[in-house]
């Protein structure tokens, strides 16, 4: 890519102004070989996909195989959206079996590194046998075609197949981050009415063991129905296995044939719940089905990551989030590509280690978030200058809006100044992404996730839905069903409804606050709604304060975002005690730890501030946007009449201060 700024083609890290203004085209050499070769070209593609969005996504459909071709394409009555219907499919035949079986076979579909070094490379071929034994396990352990199946794994090769094996014989798969606590599992047994587990002994992080099957034995002191758990023996600690119910991955894969005949299921059989905060009450579950979403991954991947048969493609994220779904295991499996795949954290044993793998295995593709290479600025230079990242040819972005600074240092200092970068907007409820440049033919401009993908009517309204001016902040939704959007929230239509199509009827409300230049790039702010991104994970306020309030000592708790060097947003509480508790290092220590025993360490808040009341209205109702402007400004600028004390805000001005 050539920057169209002649006085600056290397923004300098401090330069801001500089940095928003830079435009890099893709470089003639990019363009030539991209899918999508030009503006014009994505223009014109566009307009067509916008006009008749069900022609496109049927020829993008098609490209993948059908037991049974689907009659219709889309069937539409807000929020009900059908797509490919009368189609019959077979998700996992799309990820492994078309390539196993053909030219790919002997390809490497995974090439996985443990964190303490272990490395294993699974080809098409070898993955099918592995999908096909997990699959005969299954269903010899009497799982059948829409019981929902719990996934709380490290990332080993393993979770894929364990996805791969679920979709395979229509079972509906729940992937749990493993870094989830025995209650945030709880629940979503409890929601999804999961009967089988699929876990491991542990995983490796920084250098330690993470025991994960003993938190599945914690979760399952609260939910009964269990009636099967597969344990794969990965990091050797010493768990509890009960008998009859709990069985060895390798000793049930060791008698189970490598031979299985892949079912068409209809288009839209669910294929997935994962969950993900919501502003209010426990984690949704999002549902996705079959048809629709996987043709909006394998169709992204194509075009957005421009993926080749000769690329080695890495996404860094986990499988327990959407990232992982639909960018490490349905989207790039069904393109076929060789992907890496790394079950560590980035630092261990330094800060070398993304760069290291990148050069070990002359990666090409790479896609990660943000707030990683804001903590790689941090750690320095000296660790990608050491290594060598000439095969890189395309960098991605995802999780949270990129700031100019970590955008230009991505550029330059892993991409040589070469890559374009794709800084992709989506979200867990649209399965697939929506805006993002096309890296042949898009003009990059740091911060902006540019412009829509195609058959995505993406636009911004202000609250009476009247489309805002260029440059006007409004709140951005989607006027047109996608494929691989979410079907409904597991158990609740009401609620998903509610959440999404309400405001306007019959268009989708992402959530997230954005405006639109002049030239039709998307700009996105953040989340409207108290929903917390840090290090690009959601996290529902509502889910920490009731976190709090379950701790003894707690009267009541209020939690919002601050922007955070590192991590994008840092999750700042406001607490207030029962009478016979008092504030102290010790508490705040304790609280921390609580809300990393009840949901996970991630949502363990960075501040805890003990205030003796919080803001409220005289209805009674906590007006988290002052206390979200005071952790922000340090000071409070809007009106406050409705507040019922106006003492507390002195008060927290004085308690922040300290
Ligand atoms: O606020 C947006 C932010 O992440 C939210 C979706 O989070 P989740 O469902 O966990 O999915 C994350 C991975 C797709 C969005 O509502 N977000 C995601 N990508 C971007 C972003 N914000 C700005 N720029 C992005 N590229």
């Amino acid at each position: 890519m050539s920057s169209k700024k002649t006085k600056k083609s290397n923004p300098s890290e401090s330069d801001h102004a500089a940095a928003l203004e830079a435009v890099y085209k893709p470089s003639k050499d990019f363009s030539k070989k991209a899918r999508v070769a030009s503006m014009a070209q994505y223009e014109k593609l566009y307009k067509h996909s916008i006009e008749k969005p069900e022609k496109f996504w049927a020829s993008e459909a098609k490209e993948l195989t059908w037991q049974k071709p689907f009659k219709k394409t889309l069937e539409w009555k807000a929020p009900d959206a059908k797509w490919f219907i009368g189609g019959k499919i077979n998700v996992a035949e799309n990820c492994v079996d078309r390539h196993a079986l053909g030219a790919r076979a002997n390809k490497a579909a995974i090439i996985w590194e443990g964190e303490p070094g272990d490395q294993r490379t699974l080809t098409y071929s070898q993955l099918h046998r592995e999908v096909c034994k997990f699959a005969n396990v299954l269903l010899a352990r009497g799982v059948k075609s829409k019981d929902r199946v719990l996934i709380y794994m490290p990332m080993i090769p393993e979770a894929a197949i364990a996805m791969l094996a679920c979709a395979r014989i229509g079972a509906v798969h729940n992937v749990v981050f493993g870094g989830f606590a025995a209650d945030s599992i709880v629940d979503r047994l409890e929601d999804s009415g999961a009967t089988v587990i699929v876990t491991a002994d542990g995983g490796w992080r920084r250098g330690k063991i993470v025991a994960l099957k003993p938190v599945v034995d914690e979760a399952l002191k609260k939910y009964d129905k269990i009636e099967n758990i597969f344990v794969v023996r990965r990091t050797g600690n010493e768990i509890a296995m009960q008998s009859g119910r709990d069985h060895w991955w390798h000793e049930e894969t060791a008698q189970a044939s490598a031979k299985h005949q892949p079912k068409g299921f209809g288009s839209e059989h669910p294929l997935f719940i994962l969950y993900t905060s919501g502003s209010t009450g426990k984690p949704k579950g999002i549902l996705h089905t079959s048809g629709g979403y996987l043709t909006g991954t394998y169709s992204t991947c194509k075009y957005i990551f421009d993926m080749r048969d000769e690329d080695v493609y890495w996404c860094t994220a986990d499988v327990g989030w959407i990232t992982g779904h639909s960018y490490i295991v349905y989207g790039p499996l069904a393109n076929g590509v060789t992907q890496v795949m790394y079950e560590g954290a980035p630092n261990e044993p330094d800060f070398g280690r993304f760069w290291k793998i990148i050069e070990e295995h002359r990666v090409s593709i790479f896609y990660t978030a943000p707030t990683a290479i804001r903590a790689f600025i941090k750690a320095g230079d000296h660790f990608p200058e050491k290594y060598d990242l000439s095969s890189l040819r395309l960098l991605g972005s995802v999780g949270e809006p990129i700031n100019p600074e970590a955008w230009s240092w991505y550029r330059e200092k892993i991409g040589g100044g070469k890559c374009p970068i794709v800084d992709t907007w989506w979200q867990t409820e649209t399965g697939a992404i929506l805006i993002s440049p096309l890296p042949g033919a898009t003009p990059c401009i740091p911060g902006t996730a540019t412009r829509p993908f195609f058959g995505i009517d993406a636009a911004i309204l202000d609250e009476y839905g009247n489309e805002c001016p260029p440059d006007v902040q409004g709140r951005l939704v989607i006027r047109h069903p996608w494929p691989s959007m979410t079907r409904t929230i597991y158990g609740d239509k009401a609620r998903f409804k509610n959440t999404y199509f309400a405001d306007y009827p019959g268009i989708y409300l992402a959530g997230d606050g954005a405006k639109r230049d002049k030239k039709g790039n998307f700009w996105i702010i953040g989340r409207l709604d108290d929903v917390l991104n840090v290090s690009g994970h959601r996290l529902g306020t509502a889910e920490i304060e009731s976190a709090l309030v379950a701790h003894q000592a707690v009267a009541e708790a209020a939690v919002v975002g601050r922007p955070h060097e590192l991590k994008g947003q840092a999750v700042a509480a406001f607490v207030t005690l029962k009478t016979g508790s008092e504030p102290s290092e010790e508490l705040r220590k304790e609280l921390r730890d609580h809300v990393g025993k009840v949901i996970g360490a991630i949502a363990k808040p960075d501040d805890i501030h003990f205030t003796p009341a919080l803001p409220k209205t005289r209805s009674g109702k906590i007006i988290r946007r002052l206390l979200k402007e005071l952790v922000t400004t340090g000071t409070i600028s809007g009106s406050v009449t409705t507040l019922e004390d106006m003492n507390v805000i002195d008060q927290l001005k004085v308690l922040l201060s300290e």
